[in-house]
């Protein structure tokens, strides 16, 4: 517990970062999570993983952007990636970050960028809003609101919700009556107990209740998660409540448990691998490091081999 608040702490420190952003072997660490740098490298492992029956979400990494050519790039980027995906056949949809799309500058910014990227989209590419620290919850919600009803309304977009946060059976019923696209996760971020869960046990309690409150009435949920016991939980209420097997989709994250992704294709699941790209790694390897302490010691492991 103390080493996850730790990595999480670290995870915010624009120190560590360029610290360990420019050290070769911590590099090599983030490829485990990481499927390439630039578009073009990811372009093979997104093929291998659709010739093994997996479908892709691409997210193209960046978090709290607070300059607007930064934020510029972000948005040509994901343009690009969208004729990629086209041009190249892959069966991808698309993940992004609010705060990498102007959120901390100013909500009309981020809308702009949000609309033209949505038309851009449109009719054939799916993009999910990821979920970020509980500061964003309520505007990430209300970003997709305006998105998914207001003057220029779009369905081809979808959000993201946290099991560790107290409010998120609340937040889900409101998106069930919307009709919007639901991806369930646990939540990664360190969060206080005035709005979480401590308790791990709480959140994975908390999980199961949404994750059934998604199936009997949510529209086509991402089940995201790696843990074997909520995803035998999840196919045994599919099947008791005659839920087919494409009316949701498993989630889980590129390079964790590989060998669960297949084996929940071989028996007729749908499954997604959320893949990441580009050099801004480092909170994002450090959240994948947090969740699991003992990445850390077998990576250091191999670095005193080294
Ligand atoms: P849990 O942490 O209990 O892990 C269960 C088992 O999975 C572990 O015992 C281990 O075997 C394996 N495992 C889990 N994490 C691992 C790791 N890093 N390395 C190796 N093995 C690991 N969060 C968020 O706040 N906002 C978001 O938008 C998203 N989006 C998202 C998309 C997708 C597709 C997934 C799968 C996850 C997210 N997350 C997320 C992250 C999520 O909140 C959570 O932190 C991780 O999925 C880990 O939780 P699990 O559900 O896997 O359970």
């Amino acid at each position: 517990m103390l080493t996850r608040t730790m990595l999480l702490q670290l995870a915010n420190s624009k120190t560590m970062e360029s610290l360990v952003r420019g050290n070769r072997w911590s590099a090599q660490l983030a490829r485990r999570f990481v499927a390439g740098e630039s578009l073009e490298e990811v372009t093979e492992p997104v093929r291998r993983l659709n010739a093994q029956g997996l479908a892709v979400s691409l997210d193209f990494l960046g978090e709290s952007v607070t300059n607007e050519q930064e934020v510029a790039v972000v948005v040509d980027t994901y343009l690009r990636l969208f004729q990629h995906i086209r041009t190249q056949h892959l069966n991808a949809n698309v993940s992004l970050k609010l705060t990498s799309l102007g959120l901390d500058i100013g909500d009309d910014l981020c809308y702009r960028n949000m609309l033209r990227l949505l038309s851009a989209a449109e009719p054939d590419l799916f993009v999910r809003i990821d979920m970020e620290s509980s500061a964003y919850t309520q505007r990430t919600l209300d970003m997709f609101y305006r998105l998914w009803e207001g003057p220029e309304p779009h369905k081809n977009v979808g959000v993201v919700i946290q099991s560790y946060l107290y409010r998120s059976a609340d937040d889900i019923e409101k998106l069930i009556a919307a009709g919007a696209r639901v991806r369930l996760c646990k939540g990664a971020y360190k969060e206080p107990p005035s709005v979480a869960y401590p308790n791990k046990a709480d959140v994975d309690a908390n999980y199961l209740r949404l994750m059934q409150q998604l199936l009997l009435r949510g529209n086509y949920p991402g089940i995201a998660t790696h843990d074997p016991k909520i995803i035998a939980a999840t196919k045994q209420f599919a099947r008791e409540h005659n839920i087919a097997p494409d009316r949701f989709e498993f989630q889980m994250l590129y390079g964790i448990r590989r060998d669960l992704q297949i084996q929940l294709v071989k028996e007729g699941y749908r499954m997604r691998v959320y893949t990441p790209f580009g050099t801004h790694w480092y909170p994002y390897m450090m959240r994948r490091l947090a969740e699991r302490p003992a990445n850390l010691w077998f990576a250091l492991k191999n670095l005193f081999r080294a």
